[in-house]
């Protein structure tokens, strides 16, 4: 049975205050019977520290937006993942196409970051998607493949969680078709060749779309951006109901 996960990405918004009003704002609004899902926040590193405080009690889990790859060293700007266990962090997201974009990530560094998340039991959520050009050229699937192939070699399938983000629809307003996006997820977990491997799909999700997305049976949960940032629409999100 795969347990979907619902996460949001808060990028590089929200402060330390603006995340406790948030807080206080979105657990009223969560339905009871949510612990069918995971809830997942990944806030900046600097608000982890107090989101930890303040999910205490609620079904909210901590993930970071990234994970080096080793404990400690010099390593201007990164984050260890003895750093962030020190938090209650139990994800990592890593291989997002941000960083993939504007830092030049590879994919062996994201199997790197990937991998010690594992040995530190975080879980990593391990992003891939095409661009708009390689969808228009036919090479999303060998693009997509790839990136699965790197991103998770020697990584335990038990143990991770893989994000589809089909970079086209990320912060665009334009959702992958609902049908599409089923189909790469499935395609994925084939390749991976796991059959209880979680997938999820990112890009555009909001109120109106989550419950025809979590009504697509190969579709494990959802990684927000935007929508993710107003407790509302995140609450929505996350109380989604199967159609
Ligand atoms: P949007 O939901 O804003 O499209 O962002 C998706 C995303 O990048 C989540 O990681």
């Amino acid at each position: 049975m795969r347990k979907p996960v619902i996460a949001g990405n808060w990028k590089m918004h929200m402060t330390c205050a603006e995340a406790r009003k948030y807080m206080a704002d979105l657990v009223p609004l969560l339905n009871k019977s949510v612990e069918d899902r995971h809830i997942v926040l990944a806030p900046a590193f600097t608000a982890l520290s107090t989101l930890a405080e303040v999910v205490k009690g609620s079904p909210i889990e901590l993930s970071s937006q990234n994970v080096h790859w080793e404990d400690q060293g010099a390593f201007t700007a990164e984050v260890s993942p003895k750093m962030l266990l020190e938090h209650q962090v139990k994800y990592a997201i890593v291989g997002h196409s941000e960083p993939r974009k504007y830092f030049s990530e590879s994919d062996e560094q994201i199997n790197l970051r990937a991998r010690s998340a594992q040995a530190h039991d975080l879980i990593p959520i391990v992003c891939v998607g095409e661009s708009n050009d390689q969808r228009e050229r036919g090479e999303a699937e060998r693009v997509i493949r790839r990136q699965v192939e790197q991103g998770l070699e020697d990584i335990l399938p038990e143990k991770v969680v893989v994000a589809y983000e089909p970079i086209w629809a990320i912060g665009t307003g334009k959702t992958c078709d609902s049908f599409e996006a089923n189909r790469i997820c499935g395609l994925i977990r084939k390749w991976v060749d796991y059959p209880d491997l979680i997938v999820q799909y990112g890009g555009s999700v909001k109120p109106g779309n989550i419950d025809e997305i979590m009504s697509m049976t190969d579709i494990d949960g959802v990684l927000v951006g935007g929508a993710s940032l107003d407790p509302e629409s995140f609450a929505r999100i996350i109380n989604y109901q199967v159609i």
